[in-house]
Protein backbone atom coordinates (compact mmCIF):
# COMPACT_ATOMS: atom_id res chain seq x y z
CA UNK A 1 0.00 0.00 0.00
CA UNK A 2 0.92 3.69 -0.60
CA UNK A 3 1.42 5.80 2.15
CA UNK A 4 -0.32 8.73 1.62
CA UNK A 5 1.87 11.74 3.08
CA UNK A 6 -1.09 14.18 3.54
CA UNK A 7 -3.91 16.17 2.36
CA UNK A 8 -4.27 20.17 0.88
CA UNK A 9 -6.59 22.28 -0.42
CA UNK A 10 -5.08 22.23 -3.44
CA UNK A 11 -2.17 20.02 -4.93
CA UNK A 12 -0.43 21.24 -8.30
CA UNK A 13 1.82 19.20 -10.50
CA UNK A 14 4.37 21.71 -11.82
CA UNK A 15 6.71 24.77 -10.45
CA UNK A 16 6.40 26.39 -13.68
CA UNK A 17 5.07 29.86 -14.83
CA UNK A 18 1.55 28.00 -14.77
CA UNK A 19 2.07 26.23 -11.31
CA UNK A 20 4.08 28.76 -9.19
CA UNK A 21 1.42 31.36 -9.85
CA UNK A 22 -1.40 29.03 -8.93
CA UNK A 23 0.62 28.12 -5.49
CA UNK A 24 1.42 32.14 -4.36
CA UNK A 25 -2.04 33.23 -5.97
CA UNK A 26 -3.76 30.45 -3.78
CA UNK A 27 -1.57 30.66 -0.76
CA UNK A 28 -1.93 34.42 -0.24
CA UNK A 29 -5.83 33.76 -0.42
CA UNK A 30 -5.06 31.41 2.48
CA UNK A 31 -5.29 28.25 0.87
CA UNK A 32 -2.73 25.32 1.80
CA UNK A 33 -1.11 24.41 -1.10
CA UNK A 34 1.25 21.72 -2.66
CA UNK A 35 3.53 21.65 -5.44
CA UNK A 36 5.23 18.79 -6.76
CA UNK A 37 7.95 19.70 -9.48
CA UNK A 38 10.08 17.00 -11.10
CA UNK A 39 13.31 19.49 -12.08
CA UNK A 40 13.48 22.91 -11.10
CA UNK A 41 11.10 25.56 -9.90
CA UNK A 42 10.68 28.30 -12.49
CA UNK A 43 9.65 25.55 -15.08
CA UNK A 44 10.75 26.38 -18.79
CA UNK A 45 10.69 30.17 -18.00
CA UNK A 46 13.14 30.73 -15.62
CA UNK A 47 15.67 28.02 -16.33
CA UNK A 48 15.58 27.24 -20.26
CA UNK A 49 13.27 29.97 -21.80
CA UNK A 50 12.48 33.38 -21.61
CA UNK A 51 14.68 34.26 -18.91
CA UNK A 52 17.89 32.83 -20.24
CA UNK A 53 17.36 33.68 -23.67
CA UNK A 54 16.40 37.48 -22.74
CA UNK A 55 19.92 37.61 -20.39
CA UNK A 56 21.83 36.57 -23.84
CA UNK A 57 19.73 38.80 -26.26
CA UNK A 58 20.79 41.66 -23.78
CA UNK A 59 24.45 40.67 -23.79
CA UNK A 60 24.22 40.92 -27.77
CA UNK A 61 22.53 44.80 -26.85
CA UNK A 62 25.90 45.55 -25.13
CA UNK A 63 27.92 44.14 -27.20
CA UNK A 64 25.94 46.01 -30.25
CA UNK A 65 26.28 48.95 -27.90
CA UNK A 66 30.06 49.07 -27.68
CA UNK A 67 30.39 48.46 -31.86
CA UNK A 68 28.77 51.60 -32.03
CA UNK A 69 29.78 53.49 -29.37
CA UNK A 70 32.78 55.19 -31.43
CA UNK A 71 29.56 57.25 -33.28
CA UNK A 72 28.78 58.93 -30.03
CA UNK A 73 32.71 59.91 -29.66
CA UNK A 74 33.55 57.04 -27.05
CA UNK A 75 36.11 54.96 -28.04
CA UNK A 76 36.06 51.36 -26.88
CA UNK A 77 37.46 49.76 -29.24
CA UNK A 78 36.69 46.50 -30.99
CA UNK A 79 34.36 44.20 -28.23
CA UNK A 80 36.05 41.40 -27.13
CA UNK A 81 33.79 38.46 -26.00
CA UNK A 82 34.28 36.04 -23.06
CA UNK A 83 31.49 33.92 -23.29
CA UNK A 84 32.34 31.84 -20.38
CA UNK A 85 31.54 35.22 -18.42
CA UNK A 86 28.14 35.76 -20.16
CA UNK A 87 27.18 32.17 -19.18
CA UNK A 88 28.16 32.77 -15.37
CA UNK A 89 26.08 35.99 -15.88
CA UNK A 90 23.07 34.11 -17.47
CA UNK A 91 23.28 31.43 -14.69
CA UNK A 92 23.70 33.62 -12.36
CA UNK A 93 20.56 36.04 -12.89
CA UNK A 94 18.40 32.40 -13.48
CA UNK A 95 19.90 30.93 -10.21
CA UNK A 96 18.71 34.31 -8.11
CA UNK A 97 15.11 34.42 -10.06
CA UNK A 98 14.99 30.71 -9.13
CA UNK A 99 16.01 31.21 -5.83
CA UNK A 100 13.13 34.22 -5.11
CA UNK A 101 10.46 32.32 -6.65
CA UNK A 102 11.63 29.36 -3.83
CA UNK A 103 11.56 31.65 -1.37
CA UNK A 104 7.91 33.38 -2.23
CA UNK A 105 6.70 29.82 -1.72
CA UNK A 106 8.36 28.62 1.58
CA UNK A 107 7.20 32.33 2.79
CA UNK A 108 4.03 31.73 1.73
CA UNK A 109 3.88 28.02 2.95
CA UNK A 110 3.09 26.00 0.45
CA UNK A 111 4.72 22.43 0.27
CA UNK A 112 7.03 21.80 -2.21
CA UNK A 113 8.11 17.99 -3.10
CA UNK A 114 10.54 17.51 -5.26
CA UNK A 115 9.08 14.68 -7.39
CA UNK A 116 7.78 13.53 -10.60
CA UNK A 117 3.60 13.83 -10.00
CA UNK A 118 0.62 11.54 -11.34
CA UNK A 119 -2.79 12.03 -10.46
CA UNK A 120 -5.02 9.23 -10.38
CA UNK A 121 -8.95 8.92 -9.54
CA UNK A 122 -10.14 11.12 -6.65
CA UNK A 123 -7.59 13.25 -6.73
CA UNK A 124 -5.37 11.39 -5.57
CA UNK A 125 -1.38 12.10 -6.88
CA UNK A 126 1.11 9.70 -6.69
CA UNK A 127 4.99 11.59 -6.02
CA UNK A 128 7.86 9.44 -7.17
CA UNK A 129 11.14 11.05 -4.78
CA UNK A 130 13.44 12.89 -7.24
CA UNK A 131 15.91 11.06 -4.69
CA UNK A 132 14.87 7.69 -5.04
CA UNK A 133 12.95 7.71 -2.15
CA UNK A 134 9.69 5.34 -1.94
CA UNK A 135 6.69 6.42 -3.39
CA UNK A 136 3.85 8.42 -1.91
CA UNK A 137 0.62 9.90 -2.40
CA UNK A 138 -0.91 13.05 -1.00
CA UNK A 139 -4.62 14.35 -1.94
CA UNK A 140 -6.59 17.44 -2.49
CA UNK A 141 -9.94 18.70 -2.94
CA UNK A 142 -8.73 20.50 -5.85
CA UNK A 143 -5.78 19.28 -8.13
CA UNK A 144 -4.31 21.96 -11.17
CA UNK A 145 -1.87 20.08 -14.13
CA UNK A 146 0.64 22.82 -14.80
CA UNK A 147 2.91 20.24 -16.39
CA UNK A 148 3.91 22.58 -19.08
CA UNK A 149 5.72 21.73 -22.53
CA UNK A 150 9.01 20.12 -23.83
CA UNK A 151 11.26 20.72 -26.89
CA UNK A 152 10.28 18.72 -30.05
CA UNK A 153 12.48 17.65 -33.42
CA UNK A 154 11.66 17.00 -36.58
CA UNK A 155 12.38 13.50 -38.54
CA UNK A 156 16.45 13.54 -39.70
CA UNK A 157 17.27 16.47 -36.82
CA UNK A 158 18.04 13.97 -33.92
CA UNK A 159 19.43 16.14 -31.23
CA UNK A 160 22.77 15.58 -29.76
CA UNK A 161 23.34 18.86 -27.55
CA UNK A 162 26.37 19.71 -29.83
CA UNK A 163 26.11 20.25 -33.60
CA UNK A 164 22.13 19.62 -33.75
CA UNK A 165 20.23 21.49 -30.54
CA UNK A 166 17.11 22.90 -29.38
CA UNK A 167 16.71 25.74 -27.22
CA UNK A 168 17.44 23.64 -24.17
CA UNK A 169 20.88 23.51 -25.49
CA UNK A 170 21.32 26.79 -27.12
CA UNK A 171 21.19 28.45 -23.79
CA UNK A 172 24.48 27.31 -22.35
CA UNK A 173 26.74 26.17 -25.54
CA UNK A 174 30.31 26.28 -24.86
CA UNK A 175 31.07 29.31 -27.38
CA UNK A 176 29.49 31.48 -30.38
CA UNK A 177 29.46 29.17 -33.22
CA UNK A 178 31.13 30.74 -36.46
CA UNK A 179 27.51 29.42 -38.35
CA UNK A 180 24.25 28.22 -37.34
CA UNK A 181 21.37 27.23 -39.20
CA UNK A 182 18.04 27.99 -37.75
CA UNK A 183 15.08 25.46 -38.77
CA UNK A 184 12.31 27.35 -37.93
CA UNK A 185 11.43 31.09 -37.88
CA UNK A 186 8.79 31.54 -35.08
CA UNK A 187 9.33 33.76 -31.66
CA UNK A 188 12.67 31.12 -30.48
CA UNK A 189 14.10 30.91 -34.19
CA UNK A 190 14.11 34.55 -34.48
CA UNK A 191 15.21 35.55 -30.81
CA UNK A 192 17.90 32.97 -31.34
CA UNK A 193 19.26 34.29 -35.05
CA UNK A 194 19.36 37.89 -33.82
CA UNK A 195 21.52 36.97 -30.33
CA UNK A 196 23.98 34.70 -32.58
CA UNK A 197 24.48 37.51 -35.48
CA UNK A 198 25.08 40.32 -32.85
CA UNK A 199 27.09 38.10 -31.52
CA UNK A 200 29.39 37.29 -34.56
CA UNK A 201 27.78 33.93 -35.94
CA UNK A 202 26.81 34.33 -39.63
CA UNK A 203 23.32 33.14 -39.81
CA UNK A 204 20.76 31.02 -41.80
CA UNK A 205 16.98 30.70 -41.15
CA UNK A 206 14.84 28.18 -42.73
CA UNK A 207 11.16 28.30 -42.15
CA UNK A 208 8.81 26.33 -43.90
CA UNK A 209 5.90 28.65 -44.00
CA UNK A 210 5.69 31.73 -46.45
CA UNK A 211 6.27 34.33 -43.68
CA UNK A 212 8.87 34.28 -40.26
CA UNK A 213 6.53 35.00 -36.97
CA UNK A 214 3.37 33.31 -37.53
CA UNK A 215 0.21 35.80 -36.13
CA UNK A 216 2.19 38.90 -36.69
CA UNK A 217 1.23 41.60 -38.28
CA UNK A 218 3.05 41.59 -42.07
CA UNK A 219 4.42 45.11 -42.19
CA UNK A 220 6.04 44.01 -38.69
CA UNK A 221 7.03 41.05 -40.09
CA UNK A 222 8.63 42.40 -43.11
CA UNK A 223 10.68 45.55 -41.06
CA UNK A 224 12.02 42.17 -39.19
CA UNK A 225 12.91 40.69 -42.37
CA UNK A 226 14.37 43.76 -43.93
CA UNK A 227 16.69 44.00 -40.46
CA UNK A 228 18.12 40.59 -40.96
CA UNK A 229 19.01 41.27 -44.19
CA UNK A 230 20.59 44.21 -43.82
CA UNK A 231 22.52 42.55 -41.02
CA UNK A 232 23.51 39.77 -42.90
CA UNK A 233 20.99 36.92 -41.39
CA UNK A 234 19.53 34.93 -44.51
CA UNK A 235 15.74 34.16 -44.01
CA UNK A 236 14.13 31.88 -46.75
CA UNK A 237 10.64 30.63 -46.71
CA UNK A 238 8.64 28.32 -48.04
CA UNK A 239 11.69 25.77 -47.19
CA UNK A 240 11.67 22.36 -46.71
CA UNK A 241 14.36 20.40 -44.55
CA UNK A 242 14.88 16.85 -45.07
CA UNK A 243 17.67 16.05 -43.30
CA UNK A 244 21.48 16.30 -42.55
CA UNK A 245 24.96 14.78 -43.22
CA UNK A 246 27.31 15.63 -39.92
CA UNK A 247 31.04 15.82 -41.14
CA UNK A 248 34.13 17.54 -39.49
CA UNK A 249 33.41 19.33 -36.73
CA UNK A 250 29.59 20.32 -38.52
CA UNK A 251 27.04 19.15 -40.80
CA UNK A 252 25.46 19.79 -44.08
CA UNK A 253 21.68 20.39 -44.31
CA UNK A 254 19.62 19.13 -46.71
CA UNK A 255 17.33 21.64 -48.38
CA UNK A 256 14.71 20.40 -50.93
CA UNK A 257 15.23 21.72 -54.43
CA UNK A 258 18.06 24.15 -53.19
CA UNK A 259 21.57 23.60 -52.46
CA UNK A 260 22.97 22.28 -49.18
CA UNK A 261 23.95 24.25 -46.63
CA UNK A 262 27.44 23.51 -44.72
CA UNK A 263 27.06 25.12 -40.93
CA UNK A 264 29.07 24.55 -37.49
CA UNK A 265 25.46 23.80 -36.29
CA UNK A 266 21.82 23.69 -36.41
CA UNK A 267 18.97 25.16 -34.42
CA UNK A 268 15.70 23.29 -34.32
CA UNK A 269 12.94 25.32 -32.89
CA UNK A 270 9.90 23.98 -34.85
CA UNK A 271 7.52 24.63 -32.02
CA UNK A 272 7.26 22.86 -28.30
CA UNK A 273 5.00 20.10 -27.38
CA UNK A 274 2.70 19.57 -24.08
CA UNK A 275 4.38 17.17 -21.59
CA UNK A 276 1.29 14.93 -20.88
CA UNK A 277 2.98 11.63 -21.90
CA UNK A 278 3.18 10.51 -18.87
CA UNK A 279 0.48 12.34 -16.38
CA UNK A 280 -1.23 9.30 -15.37
CA UNK A 281 -4.83 9.97 -15.53
CA UNK A 282 -6.24 6.55 -14.96
CA UNK A 283 -9.39 6.30 -13.50
CA UNK A 284 -9.83 10.02 -14.07
CA UNK A 285 -12.04 11.87 -16.61
CA UNK A 286 -9.54 14.07 -17.99
CA UNK A 287 -8.82 13.78 -21.85
CA UNK A 288 -5.99 15.20 -23.75
CA UNK A 289 -6.52 15.97 -27.20
CA UNK A 290 -5.06 14.10 -30.43
CA UNK A 291 -1.94 16.80 -29.91
CA UNK A 292 -1.42 15.80 -26.34
CA UNK A 293 -3.02 18.73 -24.84
CA UNK A 294 -5.45 18.27 -21.80
CA UNK A 295 -8.75 19.50 -22.98
CA UNK A 296 -9.98 22.34 -21.03
CA UNK A 297 -13.33 24.81 -20.87
CA UNK A 298 -12.59 28.82 -20.86
CA UNK A 299 -12.10 28.80 -17.52
CA UNK A 300 -9.60 26.23 -17.38
CA UNK A 301 -11.34 23.35 -15.77
CA UNK A 302 -11.05 19.76 -17.35
CA UNK A 303 -13.77 17.08 -17.72
CA UNK A 304 -12.67 15.74 -13.79
CA UNK A 305 -14.63 17.35 -11.19
CA UNK A 306 -12.13 19.31 -8.84
CA UNK A 307 -9.35 19.32 -11.69
CA UNK A 308 -7.94 22.22 -13.49
CA UNK A 309 -5.22 22.57 -15.91
CA UNK A 310 -3.03 25.94 -16.95
CA UNK A 311 0.12 26.84 -18.92
CA UNK A 312 1.88 25.16 -22.13
CA UNK A 313 0.26 21.89 -21.16
CA UNK A 314 -3.15 23.40 -22.46
CA UNK A 315 -3.36 24.86 -26.19
CA UNK A 316 -3.54 28.36 -25.60
CA UNK A 317 -0.38 30.62 -26.34
CA UNK A 318 2.48 29.34 -24.82
CA UNK A 319 3.69 32.35 -22.82
CA UNK A 320 4.61 32.56 -19.47
CA UNK A 321 2.24 35.45 -18.77
CA UNK A 322 -0.97 33.39 -19.88
CA UNK A 323 0.50 30.83 -17.35
CA UNK A 324 0.57 33.74 -14.81
CA UNK A 325 -3.36 34.35 -15.64
CA UNK A 326 -5.00 30.71 -16.03
CA UNK A 327 -2.96 29.68 -12.65
CA UNK A 328 -5.01 32.45 -11.16
CA UNK A 329 -8.19 32.18 -12.82
CA UNK A 330 -8.19 27.82 -11.40
CA UNK A 331 -7.53 29.36 -8.09
CA UNK A 332 -10.45 31.95 -8.51
CA UNK A 333 -12.63 29.04 -9.69
CA UNK A 334 -11.42 26.92 -6.96
CA UNK A 335 -12.75 29.51 -4.61
CA UNK A 336 -15.90 29.49 -5.64
CA UNK A 337 -15.56 32.79 -7.06
CA UNK A 338 -16.27 34.36 -10.66
CA UNK A 339 -12.98 33.34 -12.56
CA UNK A 340 -12.98 35.34 -15.34
CA UNK A 341 -11.69 33.87 -18.88
CA UNK A 342 -8.47 34.78 -20.49
CA UNK A 343 -9.44 36.71 -23.67
CA UNK A 344 -6.97 34.74 -25.31
CA UNK A 345 -6.65 37.13 -29.01
CA UNK A 346 -5.67 39.75 -26.59
CA UNK A 347 -3.00 38.72 -25.00
CA UNK A 348 0.31 40.50 -25.24
CA UNK A 349 3.02 39.05 -26.97
CA UNK A 350 6.70 40.38 -26.85
CA UNK A 351 9.47 39.06 -29.26
CA UNK A 352 13.24 40.33 -28.38
CA UNK A 353 15.17 39.93 -31.33
CA UNK A 354 16.35 43.38 -32.51
CA UNK A 355 14.33 44.94 -33.86
CA UNK A 356 11.75 43.59 -31.19
CA UNK A 357 8.08 42.81 -31.76
CA UNK A 358 5.09 43.56 -29.35
CA UNK A 359 1.30 43.37 -29.99
CA UNK A 360 -2.24 43.22 -29.11
CA UNK A 361 -4.81 42.19 -30.22
CA UNK A 362 -5.87 41.57 -34.79
CA UNK A 363 -3.48 42.47 -36.90
CA UNK A 364 -4.59 43.85 -40.08
CA UNK A 365 -4.95 40.91 -41.81
CA UNK A 366 -6.73 38.86 -39.05
CA UNK A 367 -8.92 41.71 -38.57
CA UNK A 368 -10.04 41.11 -42.26
CA UNK A 369 -10.57 37.21 -41.72
CA UNK A 370 -12.81 37.97 -38.97
CA UNK A 371 -15.03 39.98 -40.62
CA UNK A 372 -14.06 42.74 -39.41
CA UNK A 373 -13.96 46.11 -41.67
CA UNK A 374 -10.63 47.88 -40.25
CA UNK A 375 -8.97 50.62 -40.38
CA UNK A 376 -5.18 51.02 -40.34
CA UNK A 377 -2.33 53.59 -39.59
CA UNK A 378 1.31 53.16 -39.25
CA UNK A 379 3.92 55.26 -38.76
CA UNK A 380 7.44 54.97 -38.38
CA UNK A 381 9.92 55.88 -35.84
CA UNK A 382 12.30 57.69 -38.15
CA UNK A 383 11.17 61.08 -37.41
CA UNK A 384 10.81 59.97 -33.44
CA UNK A 385 13.26 62.28 -31.37
CA UNK A 386 14.05 59.85 -28.73
CA UNK A 387 15.04 57.48 -31.48
CA UNK A 388 17.14 59.66 -32.86
CA UNK A 389 18.67 60.35 -29.98
CA UNK A 390 19.61 56.65 -28.92
CA UNK A 391 20.64 56.03 -32.97
CA UNK A 392 17.73 53.09 -33.41
CA UNK A 393 15.43 54.35 -35.48
CA UNK A 394 14.29 51.36 -37.32
CA UNK A 395 10.60 50.05 -36.69
CA UNK A 396 6.99 51.68 -37.12
CA UNK A 397 3.55 51.20 -34.58
CA UNK A 398 0.50 50.21 -36.59
CA UNK A 399 -2.52 50.20 -34.80
CA UNK A 400 -5.85 49.19 -36.11
CA UNK A 401 -9.09 50.43 -35.58
CA UNK A 402 -12.67 49.11 -36.60
CA UNK A 403 -14.28 51.48 -39.26
CA UNK A 404 -17.08 53.45 -38.00
CA UNK A 405 -20.43 53.98 -40.25
CA UNK A 406 -19.15 57.44 -41.00
CA UNK A 407 -15.84 55.82 -42.48
CA UNK A 408 -13.79 56.84 -39.50
CA UNK A 409 -11.61 54.82 -37.04
CA UNK A 410 -13.25 53.94 -33.85
CA UNK A 411 -12.80 50.77 -31.57
CA UNK A 412 -8.88 50.42 -31.62
CA UNK A 413 -8.71 45.94 -32.28
CA UNK A 414 -5.10 45.95 -32.47
CA UNK A 415 -1.61 47.55 -31.71
CA UNK A 416 1.41 46.17 -33.76
CA UNK A 417 4.99 47.42 -32.96
CA UNK A 418 8.12 47.08 -33.55
CA UNK A 419 11.27 48.58 -33.23
CA UNK A 420 13.79 49.80 -30.03
CA UNK A 421 12.08 48.96 -26.41
CA UNK A 422 8.30 48.34 -27.96
CA UNK A 423 8.31 45.07 -25.93
CA UNK A 424 8.58 47.86 -23.11
CA UNK A 425 6.21 50.26 -25.09
CA UNK A 426 3.12 47.94 -25.36
CA UNK A 427 1.52 48.41 -22.20
CA UNK A 428 -0.53 51.70 -23.17
CA UNK A 429 -1.74 49.49 -26.54
CA UNK A 430 -2.52 46.33 -24.84
CA UNK A 431 -5.04 48.63 -22.26
CA UNK A 432 -6.72 50.07 -25.69
CA UNK A 433 -7.16 46.89 -27.58
CA UNK A 434 -8.47 45.14 -23.89
CA UNK A 435 -10.59 48.29 -22.42
CA UNK A 436 -11.87 48.75 -25.81
CA UNK A 437 -10.71 51.82 -26.29
CA UNK A 438 -11.92 53.99 -29.32
CA UNK A 439 -9.23 56.28 -31.30
CA UNK A 440 -10.56 59.70 -30.53
CA UNK A 441 -10.15 58.18 -26.47
CA UNK A 442 -7.32 57.49 -26.45
CA UNK A 443 -5.50 60.16 -28.97
CA UNK A 444 -7.18 62.64 -26.13
CA UNK A 445 -4.04 61.17 -24.00
CA UNK A 446 -1.03 63.03 -24.20
CA UNK A 447 2.62 61.48 -24.32
CA UNK A 448 5.67 62.50 -22.74
CA UNK A 449 8.21 64.23 -24.75
CA UNK A 450 10.46 63.33 -26.41
CA UNK A 451 9.91 59.19 -25.92
CA UNK A 452 9.57 56.29 -28.12
CA UNK A 453 5.98 56.11 -26.88
CA UNK A 454 5.17 59.21 -28.60
CA UNK A 455 5.22 57.06 -32.11
CA UNK A 456 1.95 55.04 -30.59
CA UNK A 457 0.17 58.78 -29.64
CA UNK A 458 0.72 59.79 -33.02
CA UNK A 459 -0.29 57.07 -34.93
CA UNK A 460 -3.96 56.80 -32.69
CA UNK A 461 -4.01 60.86 -33.44
CA UNK A 462 -3.46 60.75 -36.97
CA UNK A 463 -6.78 58.25 -37.08
CA UNK A 464 -8.91 61.07 -35.73
CA UNK A 465 -7.96 62.80 -39.05
CA UNK A 466 -5.57 65.96 -37.24
CA UNK A 467 -1.75 65.39 -36.38
CA UNK A 468 0.51 66.82 -34.62
CA UNK A 469 4.06 65.50 -36.31
P1 LIG B 1 6.82 25.02 -17.81
O1 LIG B 1 7.53 26.31 -17.66
O2 LIG B 1 7.28 24.10 -18.89
O3 LIG B 1 6.88 24.32 -16.40
C1 LIG B 1 6.36 23.04 -16.17
C2 LIG B 1 7.07 22.46 -14.97
O4 LIG B 1 6.43 21.26 -14.61
C3 LIG B 1 8.52 22.11 -15.26
O5 LIG B 1 9.34 22.66 -14.26
C4 LIG B 1 8.55 20.58 -15.22
O6 LIG B 1 9.78 20.07 -14.71
C5 LIG B 1 7.39 20.27 -14.31
N1 LIG B 1 6.73 18.98 -14.54
C6 LIG B 1 6.25 18.49 -15.71
N2 LIG B 1 5.65 17.31 -15.52
C7 LIG B 1 5.75 17.04 -14.19
C8 LIG B 1 5.30 15.96 -13.39
N3 LIG B 1 4.64 14.93 -13.92
N4 LIG B 1 5.59 15.99 -12.07
C9 LIG B 1 6.26 17.04 -11.52
N5 LIG B 1 6.69 18.07 -12.25
C10 LIG B 1 6.44 18.09 -13.56
N6 LIG B 1 7.23 33.09 -22.77
C11 LIG B 1 7.04 34.40 -22.54
O7 LIG B 1 5.97 34.79 -22.09
N7 LIG B 1 8.02 35.32 -22.81
C12 LIG B 1 9.22 34.95 -23.31
O8 LIG B 1 10.07 35.80 -23.54
C13 LIG B 1 9.45 33.58 -23.56
N8 LIG B 1 10.63 33.16 -24.04
C14 LIG B 1 10.85 31.82 -24.22
C15 LIG B 1 12.08 31.42 -24.71
C16 LIG B 1 12.34 30.09 -24.91
C17 LIG B 1 13.68 29.64 -25.43
C18 LIG B 1 11.34 29.12 -24.59
C19 LIG B 1 11.61 27.66 -24.77
C20 LIG B 1 10.11 29.51 -24.11
C21 LIG B 1 9.85 30.87 -23.92
N9 LIG B 1 8.62 31.32 -23.45
C22 LIG B 1 8.41 32.66 -23.26
C23 LIG B 1 7.53 30.38 -23.13
C24 LIG B 1 7.47 30.12 -21.62
O9 LIG B 1 8.70 29.64 -21.17
C25 LIG B 1 6.36 29.11 -21.33
O10 LIG B 1 5.16 29.56 -21.89
C26 LIG B 1 6.18 28.91 -19.84
O11 LIG B 1 7.35 28.45 -19.23
C27 LIG B 1 5.04 27.91 -19.58
O12 LIG B 1 4.86 27.73 -18.20
P2 LIG B 1 4.27 26.37 -17.62
O13 LIG B 1 4.28 26.51 -16.15
O14 LIG B 1 3.00 26.05 -18.29
O15 LIG B 1 5.27 25.24 -18.08
P1 LIG C 1 6.57 28.71 -32.98
O1 LIG C 1 5.39 27.87 -33.14
O2 LIG C 1 6.44 30.11 -32.55
O3 LIG C 1 7.39 28.74 -34.33
C1 LIG C 1 7.84 27.57 -34.96
C2 LIG C 1 8.13 27.91 -36.41
O4 LIG C 1 8.74 26.78 -37.00
C3 LIG C 1 6.87 28.22 -37.21
O5 LIG C 1 7.07 29.40 -37.94
C4 LIG C 1 6.72 26.99 -38.10
O6 LIG C 1 6.12 27.28 -39.33
C5 LIG C 1 8.17 26.58 -38.27
N1 LIG C 1 8.35 25.18 -38.63
C6 LIG C 1 7.68 24.11 -38.12
N2 LIG C 1 8.14 22.97 -38.70
C7 LIG C 1 9.12 23.35 -39.56
C8 LIG C 1 9.98 22.64 -40.45
N3 LIG C 1 9.92 21.31 -40.55
N4 LIG C 1 10.85 23.35 -41.20
C9 LIG C 1 10.92 24.70 -41.10
N5 LIG C 1 10.13 25.42 -40.30
C10 LIG C 1 9.26 24.76 -39.51
O7 LIG C 1 7.53 27.89 -32.00
P2 LIG C 1 8.89 28.26 -31.31
O8 LIG C 1 9.57 29.42 -31.94
O9 LIG C 1 9.61 26.98 -31.21
O10 LIG C 1 8.42 28.73 -29.88
C11 LIG C 1 7.50 27.96 -29.12
C12 LIG C 1 6.65 28.84 -28.29
O11 LIG C 1 7.39 29.38 -27.21
C13 LIG C 1 6.15 30.07 -29.05
O12 LIG C 1 5.00 29.79 -29.80
C14 LIG C 1 5.87 31.02 -27.94
O13 LIG C 1 4.58 30.78 -27.45
C15 LIG C 1 6.90 30.66 -26.91
N6 LIG C 1 7.99 31.64 -26.99
C16 LIG C 1 7.73 32.92 -26.67
C17 LIG C 1 8.70 33.87 -26.75
C18 LIG C 1 8.37 35.25 -26.42
O14 LIG C 1 7.28 35.50 -25.97
N7 LIG C 1 9.31 36.19 -26.58
C19 LIG C 1 10.06 33.56 -27.13
C20 LIG C 1 10.23 32.18 -27.46
C21 LIG C 1 9.22 31.28 -27.36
Amino acid sequence: MVPTADHFDVVVIGGGPGGYAAALYGASAGLNIALIEKRWIGGTCLNVGCIPAKELLETAHVHRTVTEAASFGINAGEPQVDWSVTQQRKQAVVDELVGGVTTLLKGRKVTVYEGYGRLHAGRTVSVDPSDGSDRFEVTGDAVIIAAGSETRTIPGFDVDGTVVMTSDEVLSMPEIPGTAVVIGGGAIGCEFASMMSDMGSQVTVLEALPKILPGVDKDVTSMVERSFKKRGIEVRTGVTVTGHEPGDGGTVVNVEGADPIKTDVVVVSVGRKPATDDLGLDGTQVQLDERGFVQVDEVCRTGEEGVWAVGDCIATPALAHVGFAEGMVAIDGILGEDARPVDYGKVPWGIYCRPEVAFAGHSEQSAKEAGLDVVASKHRFTANSRAKIIGDQEGLVKVIATKTADGKAGTIVGVHMVGPWVTEQLGQGYLAVNWEATVDEVAAFIQPHPTLSELFGDTVQDMTGRRLH
